[in-house]
């Protein structure tokens, strides 16, 4: 039984993210009470298997003691500490210095944020702040690919290419523009990945030309689209995109607020292509969502130009109260040590096989059209014919139906609204973890389909 008074004040006071509010209201929310491992529970004491880290971000899994351990003392030591007028602390420093040890070598001056949508903005805000500073106050225009999710401030938003982040938000600006998304699964130039690259790279050159090389200011991107539906594109299409905007003379900002920290292997999924971005834009795996936290990392070129455009005595106006929050700092700091010494990067590369190995073998079902995957990142697509690839009409509200059926089996994932399916199981998930998710997640996939209406719209 659902703790009907939590429910309902949920119900009445507090507006969910990304929701839509009268379904809200009439469905009332699950209460998550608790979690260890990879288990999370909710107030009912029912346990559910977690294959998404939440939101795509505790890689670490629930219940470390020495993460919290690193909280409570640096909360009992210095629970806050601004970083205005000359003040700092020493979680701050010593995690902006850590991460410019562990990024792409570009990368050597680090602003933190909150989260991934004010690491975003921050980046938007900076970019323009270089421009003005070194005279060029005409490139003014943001690419972006379709189905990119750049979070949801006011103007990061507009680089987000979702409808849903747009509607009735006066979205997005006209200096906000869109490439095709590499996504090999609905391209019409199949999964030739050489071909993809050259689509993607070509399109980029052609919204340059299109918009005047010298008013762009910079192509942002995912790795990999998380919110998207998790595209993956072929491996060498971020060096090509890096590339080619280092040619055509743009700013290459990478969005690493899900693939970054062990998501798809290596520390940043930059490193896999050897890619220096000019900026990276972190979150989630920053801290495993143990405490909020977000940073921004710049190339020293961009910096100095900050710096230089203030001049002697001005303030880059730029700033929140918790940038380099000390509480979050120390976490971000411990929960580093556990990718690295406590082996969970490690861990994480050594599954990735057996699950893309699970996602490969759903093909098999009825349902599934697609299974793609980069390290511990996964999708599937269900499609109702998989031969022309055709979709589910919206009425049948598949991806609804798979998320009842999910929490019926005890499994959390994310069930898109074009019914894809995202998976980002935590680094820490054991050999045995796996094969419960696939149990669980073969049998929602079966029970969805014993429905007739969805056998019936099967071709
Ligand atoms: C790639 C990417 N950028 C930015 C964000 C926004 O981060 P936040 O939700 O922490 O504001 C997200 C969140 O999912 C994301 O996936």
């Amino acid at each position: 039984m659902p703790n009907t008074s939590l429910v309902d004040l949920d119900r009445q006071f507090l507006i969910h993210p990304v929701s839509n509010f009268r379904q809200h209201e009439q469905r009332g929310a699950a209460v998550l009470a608790a979690a260890h491992g990879v288990y999370l529970r909710d107030d009912a004491g029912r346990e559910l298997l977690d294959a998404f880290s939440g939101l795509w971000c505790v890689n670490t899994g629930y219940g470390h003691e020495s993460i919290v351990q690193a909280a409570n003392e640096q909360m009992r030591r210095l629970p806050y500490a601004t970083g205005y007028f000359g003040y700092s602390s020493e979680p701050a420093i010593r995690l902006a210095a850590r991460l410019v040890e562990l990024a792409p070598a570009s990368l050597r001056h680090v602003y933190f944020t909150l989260g991934g949508s004010d690491a975003v903005d921050s980046a938007l805000r900076y970019i323009s702040y270089y421009y003005n500073a070194l005279g060029q106050e005409r490139r003014t225009q943001f690419i972006s690919l379709q189905r990119g999710y750049h979070g949801s401030s006011s103007v990061g938003a507009g680089l987000t290419a979702l409808p849903v982040f747009h509607r009735h938000f006066n979205l997005p600006q006209a200096n906000q523009h869109y490439l095709p998304s590499p996504y090999a699964y609905r391209s019409p130039l199949g999964d030739d990945p050489q071909a993809l690259i050259a689509a993607s790279v070509a399109a980029l050159r052609a919204k340059v030309a299109e918009l005047g090389a010298e008013r762009v200011a910079a192509f942002f991107c995912e790795p990999i689209q998380g919110s998207g539906g998790v595209i993956v594109p072929p491996r060498g299409w971020l060096k090509a995109m890096a590339d080619t905007c280092r040619e055509l003379g743009i700013l290459f900002v990478v969005d690493e607020v899900i693939t970054g920290f062990g998501r798809t292997g290596p520390l940043f999924a930059c490193e896999a292509e050897g890619v220096q971005p000019d900026m990276m834009t972190l979150a989630k795996g920053l801290t495993a969502g143990y405490a909020p936290m977000g940073a921004l990392m710049m190339s020293d070129r961009i910096y100095q130009a900050i710096a230089d455009g203030a001049g002697p005595e001005l303030a880059v106006g730029h700033g929140q109260t918790y940038s380099g929050h000390p509480v979050s700092a120390a976490i971000g700091l411990e929960v580093l040590r556990l990718y690295h010494e406590g082996g969970l990067l490690a861990n994480g590369v050594a599954r990735a096989p057996q699950f893309e190995q699970g996602l490969r073998d759903l093909l098999a079902h009825p349902l599934v059209g697609d299974a793609r995957s980069r390290g511990l990142l996964g999708a599937l697509e269900l499609v109702a014919d998989k031969h022309s690839k055709r979709q589910f009409a919206a009425e049948l509200k598949l991806h609804e139906r798979v998320a009842r059926a999910a929490y019926d089996q005890q499994l959390v994932f994310r069930a898109f609204g074009d019914n894809i399916l995202g998976f980002a199981p935590a680094l820490c998930y054991t050999a045995d973890e796996f094969t419960l998710l696939f149990a669980r997640l073969r049998a929602t996939l079966d029970q969805v389909l014993a429905q007739p209406e969805v056998r019936q719209a099967l071709s």
